[in-house]
């Protein structure tokens, strides 16, 4: 209930879609995250942690971006990259995803 009033606030001052909202509390971007980018990208909230890939970025640093946002990240991994495969997404994994890597920067 308490969960469902923040989602509501969140979409009403615009601040967050449901969806978005909604992919974040399942899991499903941080089970993503572990099982196919921690191959190269540290990807806990861990500031001592190394990247296994040393080009890539922690995903800590990447939340602390000040051009990170549910946008940004979300444009990054429907874009193609030189230097990181390119994974093809569902929507809800692109959402689950960016709210991951955003809720880093939060801790
Ligand atoms: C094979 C290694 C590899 C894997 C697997 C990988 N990445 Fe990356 N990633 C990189 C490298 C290298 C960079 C830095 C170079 C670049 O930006 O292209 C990077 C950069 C990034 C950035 C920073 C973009 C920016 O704005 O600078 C994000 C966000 C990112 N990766 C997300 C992901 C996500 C999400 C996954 C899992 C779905 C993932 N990566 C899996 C190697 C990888």
């Amino acid at each position: 209930m308490k969960l469902a009033l923040v989602s509501t606030l969140a979409f009403l001052t615009g601040a967050v879609s449901p969806a978005f909202a909604e992919a974040a509390d399942s899991g499903v971007g941080a089970r993503l995250v572990h099982d196919t980018c921690a191959t190269c990208h540290a990807v806990g909230a861990d500031p001592d942690a190394k990247s296994p890939d040393p080009k890539a970025p922690r995903f800590l640093d990447v939340a602390k971006m000040p051009s990170a946002t549910e946008l940004s990240i979300k444009v990054f991994l429907r874009s193609s990259h030189k230097h990181m495969p390119n994974f093809i997404l569902t929507p809800e994994e692109i959402d689950g995803v960016a709210a991951y890597i955003l809720g880093l920067g939060k801790k």
